[in-house]
């Protein structure tokens, strides 16, 4: 159903993993993709090669996230490009993808490592929505990706599950902000999805197994069942539903 024609997304970290199934399944729909990377051009064209061979329309645009000054520049990147290919620069549908980091526990996380984490699943979302703010379309989207790991209690992964509730904390604030604009605001928490992510969990039966135990669903996620999450809040069908977290994990560690 081409239902998102006419529209424009952006969606973040989209040359690898989940957010180049959720940029494909946006462009499937109908809508104008921006496909944001940091540093894999060719991979990032590879996705943009992806969406136009399935007929679709994307292009890139690169900015290494994580504070105002690289939001600013990308925000710069898509008025050239949105300017020429719609006469304007106005997005409807804005997908904070990038995300992820480094495991470790308490006595690992030194300032860098804190920093990073924060710096990829924090500061880039909030400073590209700030930039990026009055130029989303009333009834527009925004879609954060959170993560399974926000609930958890792991000390493993301590500074990834406080970064992503305070990415939760976030989508909540801003739906109520973005409300009288007509614009939901929710984010999506995959599970274990493969992927390059988790390539080396999925390929060791021992590791993978001890996942799939504690999964309900008794498996892992497909990278296209976090990206029909994405195009069900994105399209007209999720219009309803604003500043929640749709948890997509397959029922892990319930
Ligand atoms: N995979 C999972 O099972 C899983 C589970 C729960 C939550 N999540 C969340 O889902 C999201 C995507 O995860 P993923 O596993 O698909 O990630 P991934 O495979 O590591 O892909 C990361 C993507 O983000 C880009 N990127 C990284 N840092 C960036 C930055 N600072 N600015 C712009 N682009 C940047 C990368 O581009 P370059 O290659 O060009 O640098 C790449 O396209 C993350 O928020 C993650 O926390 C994933």
């Amino acid at each position: 159903m081409q239902d998102l024609e006419g529209k424009v997304a952006l969606v973040t970290g989209a040359s690898r993993g989940l957010g180049v199934h959720m940029a494909a399944r946006l462009a499937k729909a109908g809508a104008l993709v921006a496909v944001n990377y940091a540093s894999d051009e060719a991979a990032a064209k590879n996705t943009v090669r992806l969406i136009e061979d399935a007929g679709g329309q994307a292009f890139i645009v690169q900015a290494k996230l994580g504070g105002q000054q690289a939001a600013e520049e990308l925000a710069a990147a898509l008025d050239s490009e949105l300017t020429l290919r719609t006469g304007t620069n106005r997005i409807d549908i804005l997908v904070n993808n990038i995300g992820g980091g480094d495991y470790g526990p308490i006595s690992e996380a030194d300032e860098p490592f804190y920093d990073q984490v924060f710096a990829n699943n924090v500061r880039g979302p909030f400073f590209l929505t700030r930039v990026l703010y009055d130029r989303i379309n009333d009834n527009g989207r925004v879609i954060n990706i959170s993560s399974a790991g926000s609930r958890l209690t792991n000390p493993n992964i301590i500074v990834y599950t406080m970064a992503k509730a305070a990415v939760e904390a976030f989508t909540r604030v801003l739906a109520q902000d973005l409300g009288k604009r007509g614009i939901t605001v929710n984010s999506v928490a995959p599970g274990f999805t493969a992927g390059p992510t988790n390539d080396y969990i999925v390929k060791d039966p021992v590791a993978a197994k001890a996942i799939t135990d504690i999964t309900a669903l008794n498996r892992f996620g497909q990278p296209e069942e976090i990206a029909e999450v994405v195009y069900f809040l994105a399209s007209s069908m999720g219009r309803w539903v604003t500043a929640q977290n749709i948890e997509a994990s397959g029922g892990f560690k319930l």
